[in-house]
């Protein structure tokens, strides 16, 4: 487990990007963490990092956007937020094997989709009903989250050993 501090959106940019090199196809990570936690802020710098061609933005709406990159390898951005369970996630038949998958809101929705992943869950250390906007308020809105990443699985425990590496 990895423990990150992460300061502000663009140093969520920023380790969306660390990881992008790291990953192919065939690769998952969820994103976990409440609405406005910064898992498309992240994913927003992986995609950039990997020549993804598209806007990334929360695909709410679309459940699953499929980005083509530099590689060849495209990456296929989910939001589960509206799926409740693995047979629904199973049902949007994407092809894992091909591309590099990134689920926000997969939590407990993946089981038998994938035997392993990198999770990365995302939260506000002072907890969300104690975040109130005042008058010292950053202007950009930034403030710190609390990064958790686990891997699952032999690949997921090597991309988290490599994160680790910074490699
Ligand atoms: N340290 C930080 N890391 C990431 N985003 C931050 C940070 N501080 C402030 N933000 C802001 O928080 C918001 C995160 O939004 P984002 O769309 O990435 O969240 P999300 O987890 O995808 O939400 P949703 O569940 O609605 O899809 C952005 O407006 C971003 O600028
Ligand atoms: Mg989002």
């Amino acid at each position: 487990m990895i423990q990150l501090t992460i300061l502000d959106s663009e140093a969520m940019e920023a380790l969306g990007a660390r990881l992008a090199p790291l990953l192919r196809a065939g690769d998952l990570v969820l994103l976990n963490g409440e609405l406005g936690a910064g898992k498309t802020t992240l994913t927003r710098g992986l995609g950039a990092a990997l020549g993804a061609r598209g806007a990334v933005t929360s695909p709410t709406f679309v459940l699953a956007r499929e980005h083509p990159t530099a590689s060849g390898v495209p990456l296929i951005h989910v939001d589960a937020y509206r799926l409740a369970t693995a047979r629904e996630v199973d049902d949007l038949d994407l092809d894992y094997g091909h591309a590099i998958v990134v689920v926000e809101w997969g939590a407990g929705k993946l089981d038998g989709v994938s035997e392993a992943w990198l999770s990365m869950d995302i939260r506000r250390p002072q907890g969300d009903a104690a975040v109130e906007p005042s008058a010292d308020d950053d202007l950009s809105g930034d403030e710190p989250r609390q990064v958790t990443i686990t891997g699952h699985g032999a690949r997921g425990l090597e991309l988290e050993a490599r994160l680790a590496r910074r490699d």
